[in-house]
C-alpha cells in the first residue's frame, strides 16, 4: 500500500527519535539525464522522503530558484510522463524511500487523473502535494487517490482556519504539509517565528493522528533541530535546488547529509505501516457545496472553481463574503454608480455609425462608445469598483497585472483618486510594446514592475501579481483586469462592467425610466451583439445584459494572431490568441477554462497584435456559453483588425483600439451581407491612442523621437 509507505517512514523517525528529512528536486534539472542520479544520492545521504517537482509553465508559488529550475527542465522538455519514468527507473536501481509527485494540477489533469494514478501506482509513486488543489477542489482527484492507495498530501498555510485543517484533515492519510511562511518558495535565513503554533493546531485538528512536515525556506541543520522540537518532518527544496546548481551532486549529498543528520539507520526501507485512517472516501458533499451553480463557483457546472494555493484560500472566501454583502449595499451600489458618472463620465454614448453603415450598404452598425470612458478603455469600470470594494475590506495595498497597461493605468488613476498604494506587474515585453502607458502609471503614482518570465507578457504578469498576493495577502487586494481567476473574480469583474451592457440596452430602447440616461436609440434592441474577447470583461459586461433575450445574435471575437489557429488543412499558424476557438479545457491562474496548452498541459506562448487579447486562458464563463452554444467565438488576425482599425478612423473620425478592431473587423464582413433593417451593436470599448506607436511600427511607419 504506497501511502502507508510514507506514514511507515514517518514511524520509523519518530522510533529513531529524528525529524523526517523531506527533500526535494525538480525532475529534469539541471539535466534529465541526472534525475534518476539525483533521486538515488538524496536517499543515500539522507532523504527519508523525496518530492519530485514536476516542471510547469506557470507556477504561482514557486520563489526564483525553483521557477527557474523548472523553466530549464521545461526547455529539455521534461514532463509528468518523464518524471513517472525516472521514478520507474530509480526504484529498479534500488530507490526505497517513498516519494510524492509535488506540482500544479493542470499537468496531471491533463495526463488524465486516473491514468495519473495509475502510472503512480505501477511506477513506485506514493502520493502527490498540489499546490493549487486547496481541499475544496480536490473532489475529482482525491477518490482516485483513495481507489488506488495513494496519499493526498494537503498543504496548510499560516492564514488555514482551524476548519480549513479540518478539511485538510479529513483528506490526510500520511502527512500534512505545513507552508511556514506567506510567501514562494525559496531558502531563508530564518524560519517563521508562528510556525510552531500553526503546528500545534494541526496537531489539534488531526487529533495528532497524522504526521507534520514543515516546509518554505527551510536551510541549515540549526532550522531543522529547531523545527524538529515540534514537527514529525521538515521539507528542504530551494536550498537543494540552488546547490545542485553549484555543486552538482557532491554537493548535494554533502548537504542533505548535513542537514539531515545522515541516514536513517533502521530506515523502514519499503516497509509498511498501516495509514492513517482517512475519515472520508469521497468528496461528495463538498462538491455538492461547490459546484452548485448557486453558490457561484462554477458557470455551466464545470468552468470556473478556486484552483489556488492554499495560502490565498481563506482571504478568497473573506472576499466573497464581502463582495456578497457588499454587491447588494445600496451605498455601495450609489458610490459606484456616482464615479461612473461623475469621474469616468458615463453614462457612455451609443452611436449609429452612419457612414460606415451606408460604405458597407447592409445591416446599421452601431457603437457603444466606452472609449470614451475616462482613461480610455471600459477597464476602469473595474478598477473603481475594485478599489471602492478594498477600502471596504479595509486594506491599503493595491498590486494589478496589465497587457496593454490599459488596465494598469485604470488601477492607477482608481489609487490615486482613492488614496491607494499601486504596483502594476507587467510583462517585459509588454512594457516595450506599451511605453506610454507604462509612463502614464508612473505620472498616476504608480510602481510598474516587469515580469521576466516565460512569454514576458501578460500571463507572466498575472504570475507575479499572484506570487506577490502570496505573499502579502494580509495587507494587499489584487485587482484583477479580466473576469478570469479564482471565484469569485468573475462574478466580481462581470458585475462591475455589467454597466455598459445595462446602459446600451436602455439607450437602444430608448428606456430613460429603467436607467437614467441620455439616449438617441433605434428604439428596439439589436439583432446582434459583437465584442472582443481577451480575458472576456468588456464582452461579458455587454453580453449579460442580453444573455436572456434568445433572438440576439452574440458574438465574442478573438485575436486570430498572424494567421488564425493552426486548422487541418495546413493553413494557420501556432502564434494566435484564439482560446475559445482553438484552446481545450484545463486549469489556470485559479480557474477551469479553455487555454492554449500542448498535450502535457504546459501552457503555450500566444501572439496577438493587441497586447489586451495576448492571454492564453479566457473568463470561465466565456467557457460555459461557448459550450452551450449560447455565444459564438470568431477570430479574426492581426492584418484584419489592423485593416479595420484604419477604415473606422477614416470612415467615422474614431480611433479604435486594437482590441476592438478586431471585432470591428468582424462587424463590417456581418454588415455587408445582412439586410438594412438588421441592426449590429459593437462595444467599442477601446480607443487606439495607446496603440499608435506599434501599430506605427505594424504599418512601417518610423516616428520621430
Ligand atoms: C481596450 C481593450 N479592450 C479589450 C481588452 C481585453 O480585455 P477584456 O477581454 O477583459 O475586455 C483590453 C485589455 O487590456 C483593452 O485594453
Amino acid at each position: 500500500m504506497p501511502s502507508s509507505r510514507i506514514s511507515a517512514q514517518f514511524h520509523a523517525c519518530k522510533a529513531a527519535g529524528r525529524t523526517a528529512f523531506v527533500s526535494f528536486v525538480t525532475a529534469g534539472y539541471p539535466k534529465k539525464e541526472t534525475t534518476v542520479d539525483a533521486l538515488l544520492a538524496l536517499q543515500e545521504s539522507g532523504a527519508d522522503v523525496i518530492e519530485l517537482g514536476v516542471p510547469f509553465s506557470d507556477p504561482l508559488a514557486d520563489g526564483a530558484t525553483i521557477e527557474e529550475a523548472s523553466r530549464l527542465a521545461l526547455e529539455q522538455n521534461v514532463n509528468l510522463a518523464d518524471c513517472f519514468t525516472y521514478v520507474k527507473e530509480a526504484r529498479a536501481k534500488g530507490l526505497k524511500v517513498p516519494l510524492v509527485l509535488m506540482g500544479y494540477y493542470n499537468n496531471f489533469l491533463q495526463h488524465g487523473l486516473d491514468k495519473t494514478c495509475s502510472d503512480a501506482k505501477s511506477y513506485g509513486v506514493d502520493g502527490f502535494i498540489i499546490v493549487d488543489l486547496p481541499c475544496e477542489q480536490t473532489d475529482d482527484f482525491y477518490p482516485k487517490c483513495v481507489e488506488y492507495d495513494l496519499s493526498m498530501v494537503p498543504i496548510v498555510a499560516p492564514t488555514s482556519t482551524p476548519e480549513r485543517m479540518k478539511q485538510a484533515a479529513q483528506i490526510a492519510d500520511s502527512f500534512i504539509y505545513v507552508v511556514s511562511v506567506l510567501g514562494v518558495t525559496g531558502a531563508r535565513t530564518e524560519v517563521n517565528t508562528e510556525v510552531k503554533s500553526i503546528v500545534e493546531n494541526v496537531r489539534k485538528a488531526t487529533d495528532g493522528k497524522v504526521s507534520v512536515a514543515v516546509g518554505f525556506g527551510v536551510s541549515t541543520r540549526a532550522h531543522v533541530e529547531d523545527i524538529g522540537k515540534y514537527s514529525d518532518g521538515v521539507v528542504v527544496g530551494s536550498k537543494i535546488v540552488s546547490t545542485l546548481q553549484s555543486g552538482g551532486l557532491a554537493a548535494v549529498k554533502t548537504l542533505v547529509k548535513e542537514l539531515s543528520g545522515g541516514p536513517l539507520k533502521a530506515s523502514a526501507n519499503g516497509k509498511e505501516e498501516p495509514a492513517a485512517k482517512r475519515s472520508k472516501t469521497t468528496m461528495a458533499p463538498e462538491r455538492a457545496n461547490t459546484l452548485n451553480e448557486s453558490s457561484g463557483w462554477y458557470f455551466g457546472g464545470k468552468f470556473g472553481g478556486r484552483y489556488i494555493p492554499e495560502t490565498l484560500m481563506q482571504a478568497h472566501e473573506d472576499l466573497s463574503i464581502a463582495w456578497e454583502k457588499t454587491k447588494k449595499d445600496p451605498s455601495f451600489i450609489a458610490e459606484v454608480a456616482r464615479l461612473r458618472k461623475e469621474f469616468i463620465g458615463g453614462p457612455t454614448p451609443i452611436y449609429f455609425a452612419k457612414n460606415l453603415t451606408e460604405k458597407l450598404g447592409g445591416a446599421q452598425l452601431w457603437f457603444k462608445r466606452e472609449e470614451l470612458a475616462h482613461t480610455g478603455a471600459h477597464k476602469i469600470n473595474n478598477a473603481l469598483g475594485q478599489a471602492v470594494l478594498t477600502k471596504r475590506l479595509g486594506k491599503k495595498r493595491i498590486i494589478a497585472e496589465t497587457g496593454a497597461g490599459q488596465h494598469g493605468v485604470a488601477t492607477a488613476t482608481a489609487c490615486a483618486l482613492l488614496g491607494l498604494e499601486c504596483i502594476v506587474y507587467m510583462g517585459s515585453i509588454d512594457m516595450e510594446r506599451q511605453a506610454l502607458n507604462v509612463f502614464r502609471m508612473k505620472m498616476l503614482g504608480a510602481k510598474v514592475v516587469p515580469a521576466e518570465s516565460g512569454s514576458k507578457t501578460l500571463k507572466d504578469a498575472i504570475n507575479e501579481a499572484m506570487r506577490d498576493w502570496v505573499t502579502n495577502i494580509r495587507t494587499t487586494h489584487y485587482i484583477i483586469g479580466s473576469a478570469v481567476g479564482p471565484h469569485p473574480f468573475p462574478d466580481i469583474v462581470r458585475e462591475l462592467q455589467a454597466v455598459i451592457g445595462n446602459e446600451a440596452r436602455a439607450q437602444m430602447l430608448n428606456d430613460t425610466s429603467a436607467h437614467p440616461t441620455f439616449t438617441n436609440g433605434p428604439g428596439r434592441l439589436p439583432d446582434t451583439l459583437v465584442a472582443c474577447v481577451g480575458g472576456g470583461s468588456n464582452a461579458i459586461g455587454m453580453f449579460s445584459a442580453f444573455l436572456d433575450d434568445k433572438n440576439i445574435d452574440i458574438i465574442g471575437v478573438e485575436a486570430g494572431g498572424k494567421e488564425g489557429p493552426p486548422m487541418p488543412d495546413g493553413t494557420g499558424s501556432a502564434e494566435h490568441s484564439v482560446t475559445l476557438g482553438a484552446g481545450s479545457p484545463g486549469v489556470l491562474h485559479g480557474s477551469h477554462t479553455y487555454l492554449i496548452q500542448d498535450p502535457n498541459g504546459q501552457i503555450m506562448e500566444t501572439h496577438s497584435i493587441s497586447a489586451g487579447l495576448d492571454y492564453p486562458g479566457v473568463g470561465p464563463q466565456h467557457a460555459a456559453l461557448k459550450d452551450s452554444g449560447r455565444v459564438k467565438y470568431v477570430s479574426v488576425t492581426d492584418s484584419q483588425a489592423l485593416e479595420a482599425m484604419q477604415t473606422v478612423s477614416r470612415t467615422e473620425g474614431i480611433i479604435p483600439a486594437l482590441e476592438p478592431s478586431h471585432a470591428l473587423y468582424h462587424c463590417l464582413e456581418l454588415c455587408k451581407k445582412l439586410p438594412k433593417e438588421h441592426i449590429v451593436l459593437i462595444n467599442l470599448c477601446g480607443r487606439g491612442d495607446k496603440d499608435m506607436l506599434s501599430v506605427a511600427k505594424a504599418m512601417g511607419v518610423k516616428l520621430k523621437d
